[in-house]
């Protein structure tokens, strides 16, 4: 056998090496099983150290998504944004905008830390206060992203975002003229828990959902689950898809989203064709999207069946094939969904 010679990366010119960096900073979302916590952005960050040109040449590649799967990801991402607002103050050439680079937000289960005591803040933990502080940091990358993605449970961060960019667009602008100070149009709503007083009880918070195009719900993040081939006699209704939209719809404010276009959810009932759930526990399962596109417009709205919505052609179901994971739950059977690692890859928009 001949020995290869080595590849002459050297004698390419410098644009075609940058654009080959580019493509090796590319994260890899798809997770492999032997290698399921591997950090998505591994490959980019190591590039990053190689020189401040190739650094500046991945930069974009990483940003382009961004995974916030817990809240130390999110503190940790703060801490980057201050670092860099620093490099900006003292004009250091590691300084590079995040704002505009971001194309895609996704918020794992985030919840809010409790509130510090006021007698005792001194003792308060360190952490709650960096986040507190910096939705003014925050804010601006954020909400520079067309689509958005989080869980229910982490909708604080989005209100503290959306008061802190609000508050400070209206000392500049005429709030009435004015674009508003987010680039959001896509908005992905993960979870089981409906809650959107928050959003709806404020001005900023109105606007934000005014002025959202697509929304999407990955919605029960556990599934209902058939077994086949066992036999069940609901299962003639399931493959016809002759049952409601989920009632939580109902809930939904519609009347505020004003500019709808198109509204998607992941149906709740899974056919599995498996016989036994020992077979089931890592891989891909085909969920249905279904993406409506005549959303409702008015508060008051009465879910028909998800056929009628396919058969009028007010509605389209895609398949997507999603990672399940393990439940947890030794006595139901139940599924629960990777969501982030598909909404990652793009196959849930
Ligand atoms: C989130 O943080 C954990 C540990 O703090 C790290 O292992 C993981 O790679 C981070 N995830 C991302 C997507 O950055
Ligand atoms: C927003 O959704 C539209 C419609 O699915 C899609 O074409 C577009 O790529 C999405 N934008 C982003 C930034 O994901």
């Amino acid at each position: 056998m001949q020995a290869t010679s080595p590849f002459p990366f050297a004698n390419l010119s410098t644009e075609l090496i940058l654009l080959i960096f580019a493509h090796a900073a590319r994260p890899t979302f798809v997770k492999t099983s032997d290698d399921a916590s591997k950090n998505p952005y591994a490959s980019a960050l190591s590039l990053c150290h190689v020189s401040k040109i190739v650094r500046r040449t991945v930069l974009p590649e990483l940003l382009r998504t961004i995974l916030l799967p817990e809240y130390n990801n999110v503190t940790a991402f703060v801490r980057t944004l201050r670092m860099q607002q620093a490099f900006a103050l003292e004009g250091n050439d590691l300084h590079f905008d995040y704002a505009g680079r971001v194309n895609r937000v996704w918020f794992g289960r985030i919840c809010e830390p409790p509130p510090q005591a006021p007698v005792h803040s001194n003792f308060a933990s360190s952490t709650t206060s960096e986040l507190e502080a910096d939705f003014s940091l925050l804010a601006p990358v954020l909400l520079s992203a067309p689509s958005l993605a989080l869980d229910f449970e982490s909708l604080w961060l989005l209100y503290g975002c959306l008061e802190s960019a609000w508050s400070s667009c209206i000392h500049i602008n005429d709030p009435e003229r004015a674009p508003p100070p987010w680039r959001t149009n896509n908005l992905t709503l993960v979870g089981e828990f409906n809650r959107w007083r928050p959003l709806t009880s404020t001005t900023e918070g109105s606007a934000f959902l005014a002025s959202i195009s697509r929304l999407s719900f990955l919605s029960p993040t556990r599934a209902e689950t058939h077994l086949l081939p066992t036999y069940d006699p609901c299962f003639d209704d399931l493959e016809h898809r002759q049952y409601p939209l989920p009632e939580w719809m109902t809930s939904v404010p519609w009347d505020s989203f004003k500019r709808l276009r198109t509204v998607s959810l992941v149906l709740p009932r899974i056919v599995l064709t498996v016989a036994a759930k020992t077979s089931l526990s890592e891989e891909n399962v085909d969920v249905e999207l279904l993406t409506l596109f005549d959303p409702p417009h008015s508060a008051y709205w009465d879910p028909k069946d998800i056929s009628a919505y396919i058969e009028s052609g007010e509605g389209l179901i895609v398949s997507v094939g999603v990672r399940t994971k393990l439940g947890n739950s030794p006595i139901q059977f139940s599924v629960s969904f990777d969501w982030e690692e598909a909404w990652a890859c793009g196959l849930l928009k």
